[in-house]
């Protein structure tokens, strides 16, 4: 089964938000099979957001995502890289379509209550960085 790390960032997290976006991907028929509540260190950032080292907005996104607690989740089910993409919307929340996670709970480009995979190769690199095997069940 296809499996992708998702973070509900410390907006989301921090206004209580983790029920309704988890009920989101539930009802669109993907399992949480590993889930914690932890706070971000730099270098797990570092870690997690290497490819993001130097781009102007870097710092103020650390700064964001070390900030204050946040939830990490692996969702498993078909297509569940893409389709939770889908599900959590744009980057931006501003160019986000209806009924998407960050379209209904993101303030901002940085504070975007969410983090998703983006391909096969990036939840293998990051899925680790959170979890070990065995706090993963399915
Ligand atoms: O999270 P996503 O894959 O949609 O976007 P990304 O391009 O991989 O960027 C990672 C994260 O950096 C975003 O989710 C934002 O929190 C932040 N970011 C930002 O603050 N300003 C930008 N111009 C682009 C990204
Ligand atoms: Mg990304």
């Amino acid at each position: 089964m296809q499996k992708t790390l998702v973070l509900i960032k410390p907006d989301a997290f921090g206004k209580n938000h983790s029920g309704d976006i988890i009920k989101l991907y539930e009802d669109a028929g993907f399992k949480v099979v590993a889930a914690k509540v932890m706070r971000m260190t730099p270098e797990l950032a570092a870690k997690h957001y290497v490819e993001h080292i130097g781009r102007p907005y870097y710092s103020a996104l650390v700064e964001f995502m070390t900030s204050a607690p946040l939830m990490a989740l692996v969702l498993a089910g078909d297509d569940v890289i893409k389709r939770v993409r889908e599900l959590n919307g744009a980057t931006n929340p501003a160019e986000a379509s209806e009924g998407t996670v960050r379209k209904l709970y993101a303030e901002d480009k940085t504070k975007n209550a969410v983090h998703a995979s983006d391909s096969e190769a990036s939840a293998a690199r990051e899925i680790p960085i959170f979890f070990s095997a065995c706090e993963m069940f399915d």
